[in-house]
């Protein structure tokens, strides 16, 4: 693998001790700093002192486990030529994300210099747009709650997120935050969403939760995650088993295939 990508909540509540947890999850594994390209999430900005406490411990704990050196929680780098464009939130805002202007200035700056390569763009960002992958009804898992637009998604600066990166051509923006399961083709063709949707120009790739258990997919169990292969014309995403290595072979989850396809323009 040339990098693993991690959509964020590494943490519980972002304290030393789930630090220290998720420093033990590395060990032994020969996963260099520079292949580690992790996003900030939600749980990460919790934390029992202060929200200035997460943030910093944040910064501290990805730049000891990483190569990613920024002062801020959002960050660009590169993998083998291709960009990797990670947001996040600036703070705590519950369950969605703070996503400053400044920021979105910066990730146009880094989205036109992405561009110039004429290659696939990655942008990485824990909680997916608004209304996207069947939320809101899909961030509970028995959809019992009343639900506003908003939730399970960036919340207020989602329009603004989504208007830029639809003027850019092979941008997958890759998510996490709402456990969602690897959605098989049949809920798709009967509920009109998917881990991985298109909408106009823009590929959307919404990833299961690794470890605290997910819902509304037909795989739905601990320890599952995805491979991403990138061709000339296509993308590849095959779910995949961490835990008992293994691929997806069981479920159609796309034309019939067990695997999802992305053409690339
Ligand atoms: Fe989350």
């Amino acid at each position: 693998m040339d990098a693993i990508f991690i959509a964020g909540d590494v943490t519980s509540r972002g304290s030393d001790e789930n630090w220290a947890l998720f420093r033990e999850c590395l060990e032994g594994r020969d996963i260099p700093p520079e292949k580690l390209i992790m996003a900030i999430g939600n749980h990460d900005t919790w934390n029992d002192e202060s929200v200035e406490a997460a943030l910093n411990n944040y910064i501290k704990n990805r730049t000891a486990v990483t190569s990613i050196r920024s002062d801020k929680v959002y960050f660009s780098t590169t993998v083998k030529g291709y960009h990797v464009i990670c947001m996040g939130s600036e703070g705590d805002n519950g369950c969605s994300a703070i996503i400053t202007d400044e920021q979105i200035a910066w990730l146009k700056d880094e989205l036109d210099k992405a561009a110039k390569s004429g290659k696939p763009i990655f942008v990485i960002n824990h909680q997916s747009l608004n209304q996207k992958h069947g939320l809101p009804v899909t961030w509970d898992a028995d959809e019992s709650s009343s639900t506003e637009p908003w939730e399970g998604g960036i919340g207020d600066s989602s329009d603004k997120v989504e208007a830029l990166l639809k003027e850019y051509k092979n941008v997958l923006f890759i998510t996490g935050h709402s456990h969602m399961g690897w959605t098989g083709q049949e809920v798709t063709e009967r509920r009109h969403f998917s881990s991985v949707e298109r909408d106009g120009t823009l590929n959307l790739l919404n990833m299961p939760s690794l470890a605290c258990g997910n819902h509304h997919g037909v795989w739905s169990v601990i320890g599952i995650g995805g491979m991403l292969e990138v061709y000339e014309d296509r993308m590849i995403i095959r779910p995949r088993d961490y835990h008992l290595h293994i691929f997806n072979t069981e479920y159609p989850v796309q034309n019939g295939k067990p695997y999802f396809e992305i053409p690339l323009d």
